[in-house]
């Protein structure tokens, strides 16, 4: 029988805690938001359909980034036990200077559309936080103003190499003149991806004011009333406007883009030099022969090519053929600090988030990013510290599986064909040797497809090898969790990966 008692009065007001409420009502919405989802959440009511669909949309069926998403849920941590994790630092060198945590702000475009505050807030935030923030071509801030924001911090250019070349190249010129450190030249882009939210919103730039747009207005004041009493939403560094992101981006951008634009951009930049959205080991391997200093595993967050590989599946074999001589970064689809430790086990130098930064940004403003930030990197603490590493540089394979959803089909015929691959000697060296020897890229380039031919016609002789190169080259990297037998390539070369598989 429980004995009950009168509640003593005393011990009752050491149990009432009440709090002072926030008055701030940003600080209010947002100090509930516990993870991504949350400022997700927030943003979705905040934000007028078209303009979150334009950044929460991918293209085509949406199937690529699903899939990352996915991908980042489906691996299994390996904890180690005993370590003394008291303090653990976050911090690393990438792409030649500091940064707090292993992520950085990705490059989007039109980014006032989400809330008013735009590359400002972003930047503005990085910079507080001693992380990189990346301004887009397509950006709706000028480079100096976003300098402005963040005078000390790090800033990343991100360069569309349009038909205006001129254009682009000024663009370069003055993210080096205002002290940018990186370029990203963003190559999965030689045509806009069917963005099919934006076609059925009938989303346009600059957005235009219908009776269903209205409509959707009235429960978001303060989006539109920031957006018609703040400076006009236009590209920053773009003069066309008119029609959705899709035919702008089909309108500037020129598919005619080769390895010859990368040499001069090469030439004209004396920062680091990254390459965003590599989807493939073959490009990767080409562009180390480079001698690029940075390669970014990106499908730009699924929104060009639908059913592109996911990156954070490419990123081991990626990290472990020409992570020596390149780092390596990856995104898409991260919405979690965890994503992000994993990333770092498998080999990424860092990440780069997009959406997760704009949906803070939606949700509150540059309070919203700070917040963003501060999600970000108390789950990256927190995860290392359950996994008992100090360092990012304690994280390894051994600390994640990646735990395979699909298997690929015929894979008796991808081992035949890597069989083959083994049996064979590499007679074609790195490009570059020496320093002095270093390769233009474009030189490397030709280099890459006139010794390529030799090797597909090698395998054409056979059948059985032709059927296994193809099926090879379309299963090189795996969503299965199989480990490639094939030794790392000491260095990269142009060559081999033209023909990985058939060489
Ligand atoms: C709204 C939006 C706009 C983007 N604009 C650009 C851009 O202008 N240039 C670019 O290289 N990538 C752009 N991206 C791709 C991002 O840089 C990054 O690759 C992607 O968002 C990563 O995936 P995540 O959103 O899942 O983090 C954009 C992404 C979004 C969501």
């Amino acid at each position: 029988m429980v004995q009950r008692q009168f509640p003593n009065p005393k011990e009752l007001a050491q149990l009432m805690r009440f709090k002072a409420p926030t008055m701030n009502p940003t600080d209010r919405r947002l100090e509930h938001a516990l993870t991504i989802a949350d400022l997700r959440r927030i943003a979705h009511r905040r934000t007028p359909k078209a303009a979150f669909e334009y950044t929460e949309g991918a293209a085509e069926g949406e199937i690529s980034l699903a899939r990352a998403r996915q991908a980042f849920q489906d691996i299994e941590f390996h904890p180690g036990i005993l370590r003394n994790v008291a303090d653990v630092d976050t911090s690393r060198e990438a792409l030649g200077g500091p940064s707090a945590f292993p992520f950085a702000i990705a490059p989007t475009g039109f980014t006032r559309l989400m809330q008013t505050e735009g590359e400002i807030a972003g930047a503005g935030a990085a910079g507080a936080a001693g992380i990189p923030f990346t301004l887009s071509t397509l950006g709706t801030t000028s480079i100096e103003n976003v300098r402005a924001a963040n005078p000390d911090g790090r800033l990343w250019f991100q360069l569309y190499v349009m038909r205006e070349r001129e254009r682009s190249y000024e663009l370069v010129r003055r993210a080096a003149a205002a002290g940018f450190d990186t370029l990203h030249f963003t190559v999965d882009t030689p045509v806009a991806g069917a963005r099919l939210r934006d076609k059925r919103n009938g989303f346009s730039i600059p957005p235009q004011l219908t009776p269903k747009t209205v409509l959707n207005a009235i429960p978001r004041p303060a989006w539109w009333i920031n957006f018609l009493t703040t400076e006009p939403l236009t590209f920053a560094s773009l003069s066309s406007t008119g029609g959705t992101v899709g035919e702008l981006l089909d309108s500037a951008m020129d598919p005619t883009i080769s390895f010859d634009d990368l040499e001069i951009i090469r030439g004209m930049w004396p920062g680091k030099l990254v390459v965003k959205g590599v989807q493939t080991l073959a490009d990767a391997k080409i562009l180390a022969g480079l001698g690029v200093d940075g390669i970014v595993l990106s499908n730009h967050g699924g929104r060009q090519l639908d059913r592109a590989p996911v990156p954070f599946e490419l990123l081991p074999e990626v990290a472990r053929e020409v992570g020596g001589d390149t780092e390596v970064l990856v995104d898409t689809g991260i919405m979690s600090g965890a994503d992000i430790v994993a990333a770092v086990a498998l080999g990424a130098k860092s990440t780069m988030v997009g959406r997760a930064y704009l949906y803070g940004l939606m949700a509150g403003g540059r309070r919203g990013v700070d917040k963003t930030i501060e999600i970000l990197s108390n789950e990256i603490v927190r995860t290392m510290k359950l996994l008992e590493v100090r360092t990012l540089d304690e994280l390894g394979p051994q600390h994640v599986t990646q735990l395979s959803r699909f298997t690929r089909v015929r894979p008796a015929v991808a081992a035949q064909a890597e069989a083959i691959a083994e049996a064979k000697p590499r007679t074609v060296r790195a490009p570059r040797t020496t320093a002095a020897a270093k390769p233009t890229t474009a030189r490397a380039a030709k280099t890459a497809a006139a010794t390529a031919a030799p090797a597909k016609t090698v395998a054409a002789k056979s059948a059985t090898a032709k059927t296994a190169a193809r099926t090879t080259a379309s299963s090189a990297p795996g969503r299965t969790a199989t480990k490639s037998t094939k030794p790392a390539v000491a260095k990269a070369t142009a060559p081999d990966a033209a023909a990985p598989d058939a060489d």
